[in-house]
């Protein structure tokens, strides 16, 4: 598929979309936020793809934001409405893709790039880093589910700071808060992130799956999670990859999943 706002490259079981307007430091317009989605759903279906990394191109920017020229004269029915439209698009759909998502941050991650961050599975940050949920200083509050997700992360009261303060932490601060896995010098973030993707590849596709399902359950209302715990746990019995997993174990050998 051909993008104007992103790459996407797939090569040894990892896909790697790279957010690419550097001249706006990689802010999320429109067309942007729709082309990632395609790109996510096209990593998902790729039965080659065991990993998606997502980063931002240049050294500056993971991305710095929602795109403020598009919504500046925004009505409220237009501002919900852009609100409820990406959070079902892009960061509800990353949250729950069935694919592992890391996300490289290799610079600024503001507003929406920070909720982006954020939707993705885990996170591994450059020194440079910078992650922040500025939207109150614009007369606005995160929409694209930071004020949901920061909170998860790190807890109610540091995201109460964060969101009131509309403050940047560095990335030593986003690692004592867990707001970040690793921390890596930017020239070594990609292949680190890789290596981390080689570990994750290691394993079953179908029962990783079946995990970000039963972890991401504890955070949605309404959901008991330690039932779709057990749902999934019993759905592993049934798959090929089980049988492998275990029948490898038992043989002293390396396990050869089918794939997702
Ligand atoms: N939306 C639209 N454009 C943005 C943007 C955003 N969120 N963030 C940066 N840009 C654009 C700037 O307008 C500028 O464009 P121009 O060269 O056409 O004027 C370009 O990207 C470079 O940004 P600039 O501000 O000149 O870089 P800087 O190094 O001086 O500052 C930041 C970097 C990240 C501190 C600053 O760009 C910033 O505060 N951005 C907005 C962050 C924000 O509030 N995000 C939340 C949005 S809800």
């Amino acid at each position: 598929m051909k993008y104007n706002n992103i790459l996407s490259e797939t090569g040894h079981g990892v896909t790697t979309i790279t957010i690419n307007r550097p001249s706006k430091l990689n802010a999320l317009n429109r067309e942007t936020i729709q082309e990632l989605r395609n790109a996510f759903e096209e990593a998902e279906s790729d039965s080659e793809t065991r990993v998606v990394i997502i980063t931002g191109s240049g050294e500056k920017a993971f991305v710095a934001g929602a795109d403020i020229s598009e919504f500046a004269d925004f009505s409220v029915a237009e501002g919900g409405k852009l609100a409820a439209q990406g959070q079902k698009l892009l960061f509800d759909f990353v949250a729950n893709l069935s694919t592992p998502v890391i996300a490289a941050i290799n610079g600024f991650a503001l507003g929406g790039g920070l909720e982006l961050a954020m939707a993705a599975h885990f996170r591994i940050a450059s020194e440079n880093a910078k992650m922040g949920l500025p939207e109150v200083s614009l007369g606005v509050i995160p929409g694209y589910g930071g004020t949901q997700r920061l909170p998860q992360l790190v807890g109610k009261g540091r995201a109460m700071e964060m969101i009131m303060t509309a403050a940047m932490i560095d990335a030593t601060q986003a690692l004592q808060y867990g707001l970040v896995n690793h921390v890596t010098p930017l020239e070594e973030l990609m292949e680190f992130a890789e290596k981390m993707a080689g570990k994750i590849m290691k394993n079953s596709p179908v029962a990783i799956a079946s995990a970000i399902k039963a972890i991401n359950a504890n955070f949605e209302s309404g959901t008991n999670g330690f039932e779709v715990e057990i749902t999934e746990f019993g759905n592993c019995f049934g798959t090929a990859d089980f049988k492998e997993g275990t029948q490898a174990f038992l043989q002293k050998r390396k396990a050869d999943f089918p794939g997702k």
